[in-house]
């Protein structure tokens, strides 16, 4: 069986969805949950996009050792020279270069003639060799691009010394056998084919890019760009679980593996939704809450008298139910160390790990049992460091009663300055809300505001989101709580936080 090679974008197209902006440390989780899942390639961000991201690649490279990680670049000397700086710490460091090469774009987009734009290929990729050996072409807008020029820019760009070559559907224009078709005439025309992997970049606008991704393996490309849960620009890319179980369950018609631990796949979801705020529908394939559950008195029947009546994959088998009881108030320091270390979670330094430690006790007193997933929210909830942050909830306190406007009273400390507020509103997070504003005079609009429970019955943990937008900056933050209310003002705390200190913007490269 041939290797099918997975290059995860969900850290750069994943992130050019509105409002799934990462933090450098939100990136790095990511990433070493990636890692662990055994992703081929971690696209981790467009390095000369701002400094952030800049040294949020940076990051990436220097705490992952076993994916090779990638930056991407236009076909500019300077977007790829960032790239190979960025990329220097990797074990494994890829330049992924790229023009647009559709009549469209090169016209409206670039205003350059195709010559120039074959020629900027070109030189783009000669250089980024000279900073490493692996470098990915990719020809934007590939699916409304011509077929001749396409090869001919396929074809120079592998003489000079391109290893994969990406064609993308940037719009989500193509359908599954007009995608097929494009490949198989690229492999056969495209002289120097053979030198390279093919590979397949499909956005979601028309709901088939998981479809056109497989046909495109069909048809013989070696590489899929997809995202965890689909994530992406606009309607999102080919998502990865779905990539990955389509070719396991049907390998009689794929004839192809990957090296993907599954097992570690829902608990990357559950992580890429807490940390960009975007929720995984309930009956979103593999990873959806209801993808394994029967509804149907007849499915019912079925599958217990035999499983695969009605089940093609093992909810196990893709990590579901690795949500184990692990620890409770009488666990000590090291086995929350411990448990945090297998859940592939590593804090900073001796001050992060007592804060987590102190906050897991706080939680351990108020629900006798912690699972693995309030491990991961408790974790959120600590990821910005406190002595960066411009506003810290010192104390909130909220009220209701049938029949009397709800009322909150909150204290936050703005650069260690205590401040008071009070405030009512419509229900107690309205009020609470309010009464922070009042503080901080944010001005931001609110974007979105989610709960979600961490783990079953009353006493679990609310994860709060909150998105925020002000300016052009759109930021999400973040509070897990068994009170709600308080996860709510920690998440927009941690929002507020997020906007003063943001200091990048979300790259929207492609259209
Ligand atoms: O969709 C696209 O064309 C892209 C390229 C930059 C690969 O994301
Ligand atoms: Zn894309």
């Amino acid at each position: 069986m041939d290797r099918l090679i997975i290059f995860d974008t969900t850290l750069r197209d994943g992130e050019q969805s509105p409002g799934a902006s990462m933090t450098k440390e939100e990136k790095v989780r990511i990433a070493k949950q990636l890692e662990k899942m055994r992703v081929d390639v971690i696209e981790a961000g467009f390095a000369a996009a701002s400094p952030g991201d800049f040294e949020a690649v940076q990051a990436v490279a220097s705490a992952i050792k076993d994916s090779t990680v990638c930056s991407l670049a236009r076909a500019q000397a300077g977007d790829i020279q960032k790239a190979g700086d960025a990329i220097k710490p990797a074990a494994h460091g890829r330049i992924h270069t790229f023009i647009a090469t559709s009549p469209i774009h090169m016209q409206h987009k670039l205003r350059m003639q195709p010559d120039q734009v074959l020629a900027a290929a070109v030189d783009a990729v000669k250089f980024a060799r000279t900073l490493t050996d692996d470098v990915e072409f990719s020809a934007e807008d590939a699916v409304r691009s011509e077929i001749d020029f396409l090869c001919r820019v396929f074809e120079a760009v592998i003489d000079a010394g391109a290893k994969t070559i990406n064609v993308p559907d940037t719009v989500g224009y193509s359908i599954p056998d007009l995608w097929a078709e494009r490949f198989k005439t690229l492999i056969e025309r495209v002289p120097n084919a053979d030198k390279v992997v093919w590979s397949t970049h499909c956005h979601n606008d028309l709901g088939m890019a998981v479809a056109n991704s497989l046909a495109a393996v069909r048809a013989g490309a070696r590489q899929v760009e997809c995202t965890i849960n689909g994530l992406g620009e606009r309607a999102g890319n080919a998502s990865l679980e779905e990539i990955v179980m389509a070719v396991r369950t049907r390998k009689d018609v794929f004839n192809v593996a990957t090296g993907i631990d599954a097992t570690q796949i829902v608990p990357a979801s559950k992580l890429v939704s807490t940390i960009t705020g975007y929720p995984v529908q309930p009956n979103k394939a593999v990873v959806g809450a209801n993808a394994f559950a029967h509804e149907s008195g007849i499915h019912q029947d079925g599958v217990l008298k035999h499983r695969e009546t009605y089940e093609i994959m093992r909810a196990q088998d893709v990590g579901w139910h690795t949500n184990k009881l692990t620890l409770g108030k009488l666990s000590g320091r090291n086995a929350f160390k411990t448990r945090l270390s297998e859940l592939g979670i590593e804090l900073e330094g001796e001050v992060a790990l007592n804060a987590a430690f102190k906050k897991f006790k706080e939680l351990a007193d108020k629900k006798s049992e912690i699972f693995d997933d309030d491990l991961h929210a408790l974790v959120s909830d600590e990821a910005v460091t406190p002595e960066v942050e411009h506003f810290q909830l010192v104390s909130i306190t909220a009220h209701t009663e049938t029949g009397e406007e709800p009322f909150a009273k909150v204290t936050i400390a703005e650069d260690h300055k205590e401040k008071h507020a009070e405030s009512r509103g419509a229900g107690p997070v309205d009020a609470t809300f309010s009464a922070i504003e009042s503080i901080a005079h944010s001005d931001a609009e609110l974007l979105l505001y989610s709960v979600n429970n961490v783990t079953q019955g009353t006493d679990s943990q609310g994860e709060v989101t909150v998105r925020l937008s002000k300016g052009g900056r759109i930021v999400n933050g973040i509070g897990a709580d068994t009170d709600i209310v308080v996860a709510s003002a920690k998440a927009y705390v941690n929002a507020l936080n997020k906007l003063a200190g943001a200091q990048k913007l979300n790259p929207q490269l492609s259209p």
